[in-house]
């Protein structure tokens, strides 16, 4: 969070202990070196968002986090674990479990209720007790404002509702951190803000998140620290004020003005 709550007693960003630290990340999918060294750090509690032209590396990044792609070089460290130096898909697995993913697709299974969408990993992966997932489920749901539909199954729901069932199914695993990869990128306008709301809600309760968006307000609003990449790198990075208002830099000034003009309706959306 940034400029909203400055007189609250939680240490600022500078205080907390880090949670995230990459340094110097290269990935090259054959000749196309696509990240050229990336150096990021995440706070924990801190919510930092990633911006940037299509094709610039965002998802890349995060999926190199989450141990979905291995870098070429360079060091990424979560929660003390280096992750660049797993080797066993059985220790992606367990690191895999710490952190939350959320993406475009929620990909949730059809033939589950909500319900069981959310309690079939901790259940499975993390052998917690059924009674305990669901009383922790439900508790999501209603976090997620669908406390109504832990019986519906995911066709019986809207993009939006899907999406915060696949929020919620995260959380469910008790994640140190969550990844969100344009969330709202594949759903109807009028569903965007109930999704934005959500997170918002999280980021504001100290979820460690990292957020690749296009929703430039929302961005600004909930962002610690803004990241601009482009072609494999991070040209800039600041709070968002300095990356929404003060950059210097005329592609950035260029894309914040395009996206955020044309999204203007979308990340106030829905009441929040
Ligand atoms: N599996 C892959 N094999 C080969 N090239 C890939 C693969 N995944 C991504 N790339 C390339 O890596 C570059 C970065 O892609 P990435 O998906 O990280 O971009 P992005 O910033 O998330 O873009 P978008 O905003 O469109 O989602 C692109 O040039 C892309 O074509
Ligand atoms: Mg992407």
């Amino acid at each position: 969070m940034t400029g909203e709550a400055p007189f609250l007693m939680s240490p600022s960003p500078s205080e907390r202990p880090i949670l995230v630290d990459i340094a110097d990340l290269r990935l090259s999918f054959g000749a196309n070196e696509v990240l050229k060294g990336i150096d990021l750090t995440v706070a924990r509690g801190e919510a930092v968002s990633i911006i940037g032209p299509s094709g610039s590396g965002k998802s890349t990044i995060l999926r190199c986090i989450n141990a979905l792609l291995v870098p070429s070089s360079g060091r990424i460290t979560v929660n003390g674990v280096r992750v660049d130096a797993l080797r066993t898909e059985a220790e992606r697995i367990e690191l895999r479990k710490r952190i939350g993913i959320v993406f475009q697709q929620f990909n949730l299974f059809p033939h589950l209720s909500v319900l069981d969408n959310i309690t079939i990993a901790p259940i499975r992966i993390l052998n917690v007790p059924k009674a305990e997932a669901e009383r922790h489920a439900k508790e999501l749901l209603d976090r997620v404002r669908l406390s109504d539909k832990v019986a519906a199954y995911p066709g019986q729901l809207s993009g939006g509702q899907q999406q915060r069932v696949a929020i919620a199914r995260a959380l469910a695993m008790r994640p140190d951190l969550v990844l969100f990869d344009e969330v709202t990128s594949a759903l109807d306008p009028e569903t965007v803000g109930e999704v934005l709301s959500v997170i918002r809600s999280l980021v504001r309760d100290g979820m460690t998140s990292i957020l690749v968006t296009h929703e430039m307000r929302f961005a600004e609003e909930i962002s610690d620290k803004v990241l601009f990449t482009e072609n494999g790198r991070i040209v800039e990075e600041g709070s968002p004020a300095a990356i929404f208002h003060r950059s210097q830099n005329p592609r950035i000034r260029q894309f914040v003005r395009g996206l955020g003009g044309e999204r203007d309706d979308l990340g106030h959306g829905g009441g929040i």
